[in-house]
């Protein structure tokens, strides 16, 4: 009756882009991927970045990596990404928008364009512009059992009702425009949901707690990963494994059917604190 069930998992064979591979959470993703068989473009700004992670993956294999060189804080940058993967490819099954950064200022003196417009710009619009770009490509061939797929590394940040005294953060530095992209993140991934199931394809977001990247590299430092830990019942941060085992899930035949979700992925750290907060 089950029989079907054996090849539930996987991503052998499947072409991949992932934004921000070169890095943190992106590299985390990129590496399950390749590990799994899968044809992997890693995109972001730092070529030396994106070449060293290339060659550590294609040392690891069985699947290959590459790289695209782009900055997708604009619509031509999403275009152009776009571009150059659809003079190598004809289909593409798995768009991963990881691409991501925050700002952390005091109340009174969060700076315009990297405050607010580089965030909301890299966040936000990139998922929607590189998507739009990509989806003939995630689109062609699909069918309602093996649809295209889109990931959004999203995060905890966007339901959470404060944006100060994060461990992450400096002092009396907030991060109030990281939290509204990711909450923004999170509501593009259900409007995205809707408008590209017709089309066969599936979109879904992560939303992350802490992992270690670079963008938790200040907090780790001082803190400590057990001191970023402090108030999760598991008494961790997230391991690569715990990103590669839920995007894996997501890309594979059993998601087939999983579209416009948002998967926490913190060991019920957000959940544990508001309630002992209530
Ligand atoms: N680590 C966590 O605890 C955590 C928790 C929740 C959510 N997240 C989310 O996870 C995603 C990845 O972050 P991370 O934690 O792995 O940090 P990270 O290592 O700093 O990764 C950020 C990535 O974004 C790329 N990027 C930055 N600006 C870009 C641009 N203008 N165009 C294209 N790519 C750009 C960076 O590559 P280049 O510098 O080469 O451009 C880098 O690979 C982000 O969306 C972040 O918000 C992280």
């Amino acid at each position: 009756m089950n029989s079907e069930a054996k090849s539930l998992f996987g991503v052998k064979g499947k072409v991949a882009v992932v934004t921000g591979g070169g890095s943190g959470i992106g590299s985390m993703i990129a590496s399950a991927f390749v590990q799994n068989g899968a044809k992997v473009y890693i995109a972001s700004r730092k070529e030396k970045q994106l070449q060293d992670m290339c060659e550590a993956l294609n040392k690891k294999g069985p699947g290959s990596c590459h790289y695209v060189v782009a900055d997708l804080t604009t619509k031509a940058g999403c275009d152009s990404l776009a571009g150059k993967i659809k003079e190598q490819e004809s289909k593409v099954h798995i768009l991963v928008n990881n691409s991501g950064a925050s700002w952390g200022a005091p109340y009174s003196n969060v700076p315009e364009k990297e405050g607010w417009d580089k965030i909301l710009s890299l966040n936000v619009k990139s998922i929607f512009y590189l998507t739009a770009a990509l989806t003939p490509l995630l689109a062609k061939d699909a069918t309602s059992f093996d649809p295209g797929r889109v990931i959004n590394i999203s995060s905890v940040a966007g339901f959470l009702s404060t944006s100060t005294g994060s461990k992450l953060a400096d002092g009396d530095m907030g991060l109030w425009s990281y939290g509204t992209s990711k909450a923004a993140a999170n509501h593009l991934t259900v409007l995205l949901s809707t408008t590209l199931a017709p089309k066969f394809i599936t979109v879904n977001a992560i939303c992350p707690g802490v992992f270690p990247s670079k963008m938790t590299a200040f907090g780790i430092k001082k803190h400590g990963e057990d001191g970023l830990a402090v108030g999760n019942p598991f008494g961790r941060i997230g391991h690569p494994r715990d990103m590669a085992g839920v995007a894996l899930f997501l890309v594979s035949p059993a998601a087939a059917y999983v579209t416009g979700n948002h998967v926490i992925l913190d060991g019920s750290g957000m959940h544990s604190r508001l309630k002992g907060n209530l």
